[in-house]
């Protein structure tokens, strides 16, 4: 199985996935959070930053692009081809108010005209540059059912992949994904499907262990061995398949979470951000947010990991953090 790594804005930085595939590896892709091109200005200096080849030389990134306009997205994707990439992503699943309010994101599946009027005018483009694009959807804006029509939608198009992560727009990120629209995506697609959501154990991901390919986001965060741990698991039960129906069956040992290694990725992430940020501030911001996620690794920790989230500097932040150490 093919493992993606989601694109979290403001999380899966360059810094950060740099740092990932150092002390875990295993990803067959990574997709950039999303840049936001206009008429006028297709790459800041700062997505220059992110997407350029030399800050990502040791792994497969395919950058992402929001936008409902061809013209940027357009004007971007040629900036992102001379810098070497040849698959690049349009972001269709963004829920956040103030991008689908402008009908983006998840805001353009309800504008069906405008979105054609998008694929049309990049796939021509695409097609002629030989380049591939891939699509990040969600099912609709309001109603799962918006789905029918925007899936044959979909299928006009040469789509790379679809990655579907299957909630709509007003659902957020809450609530279970359904499931059932997923499968008709799978049925009913002329395009590769990819699927993305809630999976957060090896047990999740063994339930989509019949696919090709799988997007993991948060899952990674709350447990940055969660592919590593479900390869092991797979291979020995498989293991231990193979041993029972010879009649010999032993137990394997328990996996066991590596927390010399989470703490090297830690430092290697914090020490950088240090480097390239000026002052604490915005160091500790990006830690927090990590820690967020990372609080999962550690039960009964409470007022330790509040320690953390209430440092103020990088002293009181490394203080909290040999106590949780
Ligand atoms: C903090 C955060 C930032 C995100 N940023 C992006 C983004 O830049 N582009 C995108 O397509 N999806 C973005 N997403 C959505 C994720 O890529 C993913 O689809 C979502 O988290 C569901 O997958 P998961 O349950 O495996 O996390 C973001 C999600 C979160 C929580």
């Amino acid at each position: 199985m093919n493992f993606y790594f989601a694109p979290l804005e403001g999380i899966t930085r360059y810094i950060f996935r740099n740092a990932y595939e150092k002390y875990y590896g295993g990803m067959d892709k990574y997709f950039a959070p999303f840049i936001s091109p206009t008429d006028n200005c297709f790459l800041t200096p700062k997505n220059i930053r992110e997407l350029c080849p030399e800050n990502n030389d040791k792994i497969t990134l395919i950058p992402q692009i929001l936008t409902n306009k061809p013209v940027a997205f357009i004007g971007a994707a040629k900036e992102l081809k001379s810098m070497g990439y040849n698959e690049i992503n349009l972001n269709l699943g963004c829920p956040s108010g103030t991008v689908c309010v402008k009908r983006k994101g998840a805001g353009l599946l309800s504008e069906w005209y405008e979105l054609e009027k998008l694929l049309d005018g990049i796939f021509e483009w695409a097609g002629n540059e030989n380049v591939k694009l891939s699509v990040k959807t969600r099912l609709g804006r309001f109603e799962p059912d918006e789905f029918y029509d925007i899936l044959e939608i979909y299928n006009k198009y040469p789509i790379h992949e679809l990655i579907i992560h299957p909630r709509v727009e007003k659902d957020y990120y809450k609530g279970e994904p359904r499931l059932d629209f997923y499968e008709y995506a799978v049925k009913n697609s002329d395009n590769p499907v990819v699927y993305n959501g809630n999976l957060f154990t090896p047990e999740d991901i063994k339930k989509h262990d019949n696919k090709e390919s799988v997007m993991l986001g948060r899952g990674l965060l709350y447990n940055p061995e969660l592919a590593e741990c479900y390869n092991y698991m797979s291979a020995r039960d498989e293991d231990t398949e193979s041993k029972e129906s010879t009649g010999n069956n032993t137990e394997s040992a328990d996996y066991e979470f590596n927390f010399k290694r989470f703490w090297d990725f830690h430092d290697e992430i914090y020490h950088s951000y240090q480097e390239l940020m000026s002052g604490d501030k915005n160091v500790l911001f990006h830690m927090k947010e990590l820690w967020t996620y990372w609080k999962a690794l550690y039960n009964d920790c409470e007022r330790e990991i509040k320690h953390i989230l209430k440092s103020k500097n990088s002293g009181e932040y490394e203080a909290a953090l040999r106590i949780l150490k």
